[in-house]
């Protein structure tokens, strides 16, 4: 599954700045308002992509940033030459299986990839174990629209939703639940208010992994 998602990723790599920079440069500011990093922080941010949010950064804010896209972390690597941010550190890291020890980060975000990656749960609970005790976590995700043209055609793209990168409908509240994610606070994002911006506090250890499955029953709504 893992193999599928970087050959999908390695096609978007080449369009996705142009095409999802703009969809979702609303929810970028927000969560990275909404975030706050301040001086000295260490940052991770999970399945970073093409990098799009690593220019806000101020340089005295430590950022990692981790994908399993090579093509993905390609373009994020030309940016941090581009904009000169010796700040950020790439690698490729799987997020379900992490190499960093833990209680590492003060903030991590998972900016639309929680419902990309193959376990949900296994990703999120590796998510709280890098984390710090009492640091923060900030999700962002689609989460569908009421709006009647797009929610058919989302409808109509429904079954290929998956196999073409977009990610599956997971049922997040009960993601965060079974994940003890207690929700801080929360708001809508993007055009048409498509997606939801999570924060969550780690104040909790990890539940024993759950298989993915468990969470891709019902569309979050
Ligand atoms: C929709 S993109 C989001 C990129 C970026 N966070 C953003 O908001 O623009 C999803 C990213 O998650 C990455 N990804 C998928 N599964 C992953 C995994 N198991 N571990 C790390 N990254 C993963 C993909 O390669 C892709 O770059």
């Amino acid at each position: 599954m893992s193999e599928h998602i970087k050959k999908v990723y390695s096609f978007y790599s080449w369009i996705y700045d142009a095409f999802f920079g703009k969809i979702f440069e609303h929810g970028r500011y927000v969560a990275f308002h909404m975030m706050n990093p301040k001086a000295n922080e260490t940052v991770l941010e999970v399945g970073v992509g093409t990098g799009l949010s690593l220019p806000l950064y101020a340089k005295n804010v430590e950022v990692v940033g981790i994908d399993i896209s090579q093509e993905m972390l390609d373009k994020a690597q030309r940016k941090k030459q581009y904009y000169n941010l010796s700040n950020v550190n790439l690698y490729n890291m799987d997020a379900s299986s992490m190499t960093f020890a833990s209680n590492t980060f003060d903030k991590v975000i998972a900016s639309h990839v929680i419902t990309v990656v193959t376990d949900p749960l296994r990703t999120l609970n590796e998510i709280k174990r890098v984390c710090k005790k009492d640091g923060e976590i900030f999700i962002v995700n689609y989460t569908g629209c009421n709006y009647k043209l797009i929610a058919a055609f989302e409808k109509f793209i429904s079954p290929f939703r998956d196999k073409v990168g977009l990610g599956k409908h997971i049922d997040l509240n009960e993601l965060l639940r079974y994940a003890n994610l207690p929700v801080l606070s929360e708001q809508r994002v993007n055009f048409l208010e498509m997606c939801r911006l999570i924060k969550c506090k780690n104040t909790t250890t990890t539940t024993l992994p759950k298989t993915a499955s468990t969470f891709c029953q019902h569309r979050d709504s």
